[in-house]
């Protein structure tokens, strides 16, 4: 890993203390017509559904950022530029969905939805506000670690990314490295974290198994993860989803793509995939999302009326990669499909909703 910053000194590293709240998650506030969260607590281990050098041998983030060699350095912004969109250049071909301007652009749209949908708040996990080490795996622009690393001045936050296109004036207490997490860990066991942070990695993750023991290993005892994400499915509750014949069709479609590509959107599974690596606590709330101003709820109307602008965004970037690379279809015929997705995504008869989770989980004293 290498920090993505080519000026930047290497960083003081800091005694990991350890502090997090020993009492369980709160219950997240309900809203009117039917978009509830619903909370699924783990009992007795069974879970209640209801619902840059980059130095490849640097194995410690403390004191690695002098290390890096330039030349490398420079290669990660060799950006790779397909169908019009800008993709990583570093583990080129790892990940489908660009880093250009509009995306990134996307990103920082998506961070503001998911404050909406929690509240204003950063994060679901239960955790204190002394807490010291901070990791925001595939960190994208950097957004809710630096929001993060403001909120929490004490805190060290780490983001990591394929790409390194954080800004560069940032909180002092917040870093940027280039890293693959689908690599093993180069972290030091020794300044473990107190709290990983993960959130709209599906569709990025190889081995979600591996993926969530890497976090376990390196959280320290108590410490907290949390994995935000979107269900890939529209749902309705009226049937007028059915209508939605290219949203349904082209989000099958994505899905499948992503299966041949080896990396599933599968945010559903990773409340039972944390408890197989050994959490706790595991809480999964979901959150009924609508798609679109349709909801009578004033807040529902008014997150929907957002959400339906993130999701016609989202139509391109999980287009293009998936489907010319993996399914083999041309740019146009994307373009076909696209525009029928975006048509049934505004139509205002076809009343769907996405299931939004956030699921967190603490390592054992
Ligand atoms: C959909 S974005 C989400 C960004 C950020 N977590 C957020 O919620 O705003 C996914 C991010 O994961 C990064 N990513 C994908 N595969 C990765 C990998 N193997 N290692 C590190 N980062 C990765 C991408 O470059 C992208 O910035």
């Amino acid at each position: 890993m290498v920090d993505s910053q080519s000026s930047k000194a290497e960083s003081a590293s800091q005694p990991t203390t350890l502090n997090v709240e020993e009492t369980p998650p709160q219950e997240p506030k309900s809203t009117e017509n039917g978009f509830l969260p619903s909370v699924s607590p783990v009992v007795n281990g069974a879970l209640e559904v209801d619902a840059i050098e980059i130095n490849e041998t640097d194995s410690a983030y403390a004191g690695s950022y002098a290390s890096y060699n330039t030349s490398l350095a420079s290669s990660i912004k060799n950006y790779m530029y397909e169908n019009g969109r800008r993709y990583h250049s570093y583990r080129e071909g790892e990940y489908v969905l660009p880093n250009d301007e509009t995306e990134q652009d996307r990103l920082d749209f998506s961070h503001h939805l998911f404050k909406m949908v929690l509240g204003g708040k950063l994060y679901a996990a239960p955790i204190s506000p002394g807490i010291h080490r901070v990791l925001d795996v595939g960190t994208g622009t950097g957004i809710w670690a630096i929001d993060f690393a403001d909120e929490f001045p004490s805190a060290e936050v780490i983001g990591n990314d394929l790409s390194p296109i954080q800004p560069g004036w940032v909180p002092a207490n917040c870093h940027f490295v280039v890293d693959d997490v689908n690599s093993d860990w180069n972290y030091s066991p020794e300044e473990a974290f107190d709290f990983i942070h993960v959130r709209m990695m599906g569709g990025a993750i190889t081995d979600w198994g591996k993926f969530l023991s890497e976090i376990y290993t390196h959280l320290n005892p108590g410490g907290w993860v949390e994995i935000a994400g979107l269900e890939t499915i529209p749902k309705s509750d009226d049937g007028t989803g059915e209508n939605a014949h290219a949203f349904i069709d082209w989000s099958a479609k994505v899905n499948k793509a992503a299966a041949s590509f080896g990396k599933v959107f599968d945010i559903q599974a990773q409340a039972q995939n944390m408890i197989n690596a050994g959490f706790v606590d595991v809480v999964d709330r979901t959150y009924k999302v609508p798609v679109g101003p349709w909801a009578k709820d004033k807040k529902a109307k008014e997150l929907g009326r957002y959400h339906m602008v993130h999701m016609l965004d989202v139509v391109e970037p999980y287009t293009l990669g998936l489907f010319t690379r993996v399914l083999g279809w041309t740019k146009d015929e994307c373009e076909v499909l696209m525009a029928k997705v975006r048509a049934d995504i505004r139509n205002p008869s076809i009343h769907t909703y996405v299931d939004w989770h956030f699921i967190c989980g603490r390592k054992p004293v």
